[in-house]
């Protein structure tokens, strides 16, 4: 059984995720407004993939006989100065993210409570990856922007597929 305070923190994270995947679909949208339909189908995916998050955190709260309690969502941005900016926004917001990620499992720690520490140690995994992918994007996306390649980046972020968790 997961403890009260652990419960909260974990129904924060959910609530966290689901933003994120709202964030990034609101870039999608950007995007799709922009005509770069490769940046707008990578967000898209980015989306799906924080939804995906948010699940499994549910899905674990109801595995340790808690409660996946679903609050209000916030309006994410709808406006960004350039696609630079966007992705400027991702990497801020997936180191964010890992901040977040690391206080959960402090909290676990704390707690004694190895099943969440165990449980959260894939999110640590998977931050690695979340900010080195936006980070390469972001590098990329800049180059691109300074060198007038900004078509053929966006048709190789057309590639991506999705990656479910696991
Ligand atoms: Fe769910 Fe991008 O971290």
């Amino acid at each position: 059984m997961i403890s009260e305070k652990m419960e909260t923190a974990l129904n924060q994270q959910v609530n966290a995720e689901l933003y994120s995947s709202y964030l990034y679909l609101s870039m999608s949208s950007y995007f799709s407004e922009l005509n770069l339909s490769g940046c707008a189908h990578w967000m898209r995916l980015q989306a799906q993939e924080e939804l995906s998050h948010a699940l499994k955190i549910y899905d674990y709260l109801n595995e340790r006989g808690g409660r996946a309690q679903l609050g209000a969502i916030e309006a994410p941005p709808q406006k960004w100065d350039s696609p630079v900016e966007v992705f400027e926004s991702v990497v801020c917001h997936e180191q964010k993210v890992t901040g977040l990620i690391n206080q959960l499992v402090d909290l676990a720690i704390g707690e004694k409570d190895h099943a969440s520490n165990n449980f959260l140690q894939w999110f640590v995994a998977e931050q690695v990856e979340e900010e080195a992918s936006a980070n390469e994007v972001l590098q990329k996306i800049r180059l691109a922007a300074k060198e007038g390649g900004l078509f053929i980046l966006d048709q190789e972020l057309a590639k991506r597929v999705l990656t479910p968790a696991a």
